[in-house]
């Protein structure tokens, strides 16, 4: 099923350099959280929210067991996506896309690096997990061959998180 999920929304844009993070990055990728979720979006809880936000020493604790992956545009931090392999299997966390730069293919790019990361790991699928009202990020992995796995009521903070999974 989800394996015949094609990387359309990466390759029918320009393609985006995707690049290992480093620790030279951790400043910009906190302060790409910081944009994103501070003030949290209207209706997104503030636990939430907070918990997007990790200080330089934070972050470097989720690299930990984490590949995470960054797109750069101009110079600047424009994407990010972590992969953690686990028995087997692929999970993406801490998704983001600077406002300035969404709607150009950057998180295609960056869920397509991730994906071959994956293959090349020997994972036999990647999923992801989001909540539900972020309808964006569901209609994200649909067209990237995601399939909708299942949903968690009041999961998070009290809120639904909807699973999104491609067998690869
Ligand atoms: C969700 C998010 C990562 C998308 O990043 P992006 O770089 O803009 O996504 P892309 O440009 O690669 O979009 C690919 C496809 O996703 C879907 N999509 C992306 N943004 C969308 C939107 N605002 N409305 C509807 N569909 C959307 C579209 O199908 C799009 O293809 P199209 O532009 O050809 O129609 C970004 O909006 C973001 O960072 N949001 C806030 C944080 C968040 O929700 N993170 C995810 C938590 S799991």
């Amino acid at each position: 099923m989800t394996g015949e999920g094609s990387d359309r929304g990466a390759s029918a844009r320009p393609p985006h350099g995707v690049e290992r993070v480093t620790t030279q990055d951790i400043p910009a990728i906190c302060a790409l959280y910081k944009r994103i979720w501070d003030p949290a979006p209207s209706g997104v809880p503030s636990e939430f929210a907070k918990a997007w936000i990790p200080t330089p020493l934070e972050f470097t604790s989720w690299m930990e067991g984490v590949t995470y992956f960054l797109v750069r545009r101009d110079g600047k931090l424009a994407g990010i996506v972590g992969a953690e392999l686990r028995r087997g299997s692929c999970r993406l966390v801490h998704l983001a896309v600077d406002p300035d730069h969404r709607r150009q293919g950057v998180a295609s790019a960056l869920i397509a690096t991730a994906v071959d990361w994956a293959k090349r790991s020997n994972a036999t699928s990647v999923w992801a997990d989001t909540l539900a009202r972020f309808t964006t990020a569901g209609a994200l992995f649909k067209r990237l061959g995601f399939c909708e796995a299942g949903l968690l009521h009041r999961h998070e903070w009290g809120e639904d998180v909807r699973y999104f999974e491609r067998t690869l």
